[in-house]
């Protein structure tokens, strides 16, 4: 999850990779460092902390036109100046950047040192960039040193090298993460993710796993980790720079948060058959039988997407009457899951990178099973290695905290349950074209909810110096509680529990009193009377309630301190909109608590380590 980008050709290398950092920072940003060749000389400069403040270092003198960068995601050593990338090797010939880990890197580390190599940093990269130089000392060049230094190496890696003794080079390999290189006019650039390349070029070429590409001014060339020769056409990237910039917004998860009228009409464009009553994906269309026949579906995600998932289980079980498991990807993948023949796994990423999302979908696929994506990020490993999928269009999500993702993957589990439930026979046609119609109608329900911003902004002043929060929901309404909850401690890091309102009562109502708000979602469904009850027993402790509903009744006004009204629409819809408020109450208090809220301390976007 560390960002990387490598710049070779004409132009002031210095300024474009600060340039590109900036734009992957979302990325991981504890350190952040940069090597450029300045006289035949590697010069390395590099600091704990953002990329802001290794500009302030930068020598304005230095003149380059080809260098790397790096900003970092600490997995080995403490975020200091040390441990920052890029690493040397001890003639100071060699620079290494490296997004990964290198499981075997004490083996390695032991050996080079009883072999003379002196380490400075207590970084696994570090081994790479002595391993490197070890071959280098036997005459290779630098593409052969740096593959036969992969080839002792176990674990993950996109890495990018340069040395001062080969200046017309850069060199990339990936193995587990990801790297993705720009094509351009007597200029060539590598990085970790396209949105630091866009500001040059449009063409690209994505690096797959053990693969390793030689960049010079001229010329980019790919072979595999086997030394053969890989031809790659490259690929025109459609997404632009002010997609991902924040739009005039104050912060990019606001940005986001108000895209999701647009990013859920783009998660159904061209999906929805009304007068069928029924979806249609062409990322599914050759498996569709597969999915009607399937005996049961296994979701497996992380964080957010793991919150989708338990709505989708909700939805199609419903809907569809097919049984739905939900697993923690990183939970699925070790505990050596039972899949039966007509099991189909989903997996459901946004960045399509995550380590453990990618490790569940290898395990399914190794027992044989079918295993589908859904993700946000096109051309991503995930997305690559699912034997089929739907890409959830949301585009570039900068903000730590997922939102409009979120509400895009709901839309396109939604899609999914329609097209089964309809093609099983389980959803009559009026039933069907009624789904579709309240489909059709969210993104206008969406932006209806951004009318409420001053009273959700009011409790954000009221309860921003809580210590605690409770989210309760009930049904479908459980999952949006605890995306609630998560959204609310990801970025304004008070402690927040989602649970199941019926559950509180074996625990957690021992916390409830005055200065323990909670938050309920009380959608007028199957549910409402029930929660009602729920919040009648938080009352009854002077627990303070605020209560997300889609028509407030004189019970529930009584009963709630604070109420927020969004549209109604159907039951398994409804967390598309009930989130929102939650999303926004989490913004508004970690604004006001003066927090990073695009990029909250010790997280990371996308998260490409176990
Ligand atoms: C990280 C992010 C979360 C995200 C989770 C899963 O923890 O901070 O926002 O939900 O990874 O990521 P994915 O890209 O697989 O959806």
């Amino acid at each position: 999850m560390c960002g990387i980008v490598g710049y070779i050709g004409g132009k002031d290398a210095c300024e474009i990779l600060v340039q590109g950092l900036k734009q992957l920072e979302y990325r991981g940003y504890d350190s952040a460092g940069i090597a450029l060749l300045v006289d035949n000389h590697i010069h390395v400069a590099k600091t704990p902390g953002k990329v802001s403040k290794l500009e302030e270092q930068l020598d304005d003198s230095l003149s380059a036109n080809s260098g790397i960068g790096h900003t970092r995601w600490a997995t080995h050593g403490e975020p200091n100046t040390v441990n920052a990338h890029p690493h040397i090797d001890c003639s100071g010939d060699i620079a290494i950047i490296h997004n990964g880990i290198i499981e075997n890197y004490a083996a390695l580390k032991t050996k080079l040192i009883s072999m003379g190599h002196q380490f400075k940093s207590q970084t696994d990269t570090e081994v790479l960039a002595h391993l490197v130089e070890e071959f280098r000392s036997q005459g290779h060049s630098l593409d052969i040193a740096v593959r036969l230094a992969l080839k002792e190496v176990d674990g993950t890696f996109g890495i990018v090298a340069m040395s001062a003794s080969e200046p017309d080079v850069l060199v990339a390999a990936r193995r587990g993460s990801p790297l993705v290189i720009g094509l351009g006019d007597s200029e060539n650039l590598v990085a970790s993710d396209a949105s630091a390349l866009v500001k040059h070029t449009r063409e690209v070429i994505y690096l797959h796993d053990n693969e390793i590409a030689v960049l010079t001014k001229k010329n980019v060339s790919l072979k595999n980790l086997d030394d053969e020769i890989v031809l790659r056409e490259a690929e025109h990237i459609t997404f632009d720079v002010e997609q991902i910039e924040k739009g005039g917004f104050p912060h990019f998860m606001l940005k986001e948060i108000y895209e999701q009228p647009d990013t859920v009409l783009n998660a159904m464009r061209g999906r929805l058959l009304h007068d069928e009553g029924i979806s249609k994906m062409g990322g599914l269309s050759e498996v569709e039988d597969k999915i009607v026949d399937a005996r049961r579906f296994v979701i497996t995600a992380c964080g957010t997407s793991w919150h989708a998932a338990l709505v989708g289980k909700h939805v199609i079980e419903q809907c569809a009457r097919i049984p739905v498991e939900v697993d923690y990807a990183s939970e699925f993948r070790y505990r050596n899951p039972i899949l039966l023949r007509d099991d189909i796994v989903w997996t459901v990423s946004q960045s399509g990178e995550t380590a453990d999302t990618l490790a569940a979908l290898r395990e399914a696929k190794s027992k044989g099973a079918s295993a589908f994506g859904i993700v946000n990020v096109v051309g991503s490993t995930i997305a690559r290695e699912s034997d089929a999928g739907v890409y959830i269009h949301a585009g570039p999500e900068i903000g730590v905290a997922s939102t409009k993702a979120f509400t895009s993957q709901l839309v396109v589990l939604n899609l999914i349950s329609l097209l089964v439930a309809r093609r099983k026979g389980v959803l009559s046609l009026e039933q069907g074209r009624e789904i579709v119609g309240e489909m059709l109608q969210l993104p206008d329900k969406l932006s209806r909810i951004f009318d409420n911003l001053d009273a959700i902004e009011e409790i954000a002043d009221e309860f921003k110096d809580s210590r605690n929060f409770l989210y309760l929901g009930r049904g479908v309404n459980f999952p949006v509680a605890l995306e609630g909850a998560l959204k609310l401690k990801e970025i304004s890091y008070i402690h927040a529990e989602g649970y199941p309102a019926a559950e509180m009562k074996h625990g957690p109502i021992a916390l409830i009193d005055r200065d323990m708000p909670a938050a309920f979602i009380a959608m007028r469904d199957s549910t409402y009377d029930k929660i009602l009850s729920n919040i009648q027993e938080v009352r009854a402790r002077k627990g303070r309630v605020i209560a997300i509903t889609n028509g407030a009744d004189d019970r529930l006004r009584e009963l709630a301190e604070f109420t927020i009204e969004i549209p109604r629409t159907i039951e398994i819809l409804s967390p598309i909109l009930s989130v929102v408020p939650l999303q926004l109450l989490a913004y508004f208090i970690a604004v006001k608590r003066g927090c990073n809220v695009d990029q909250p301390r010790n997280l990371a976007k996308s998260v490409t380590v176990e």
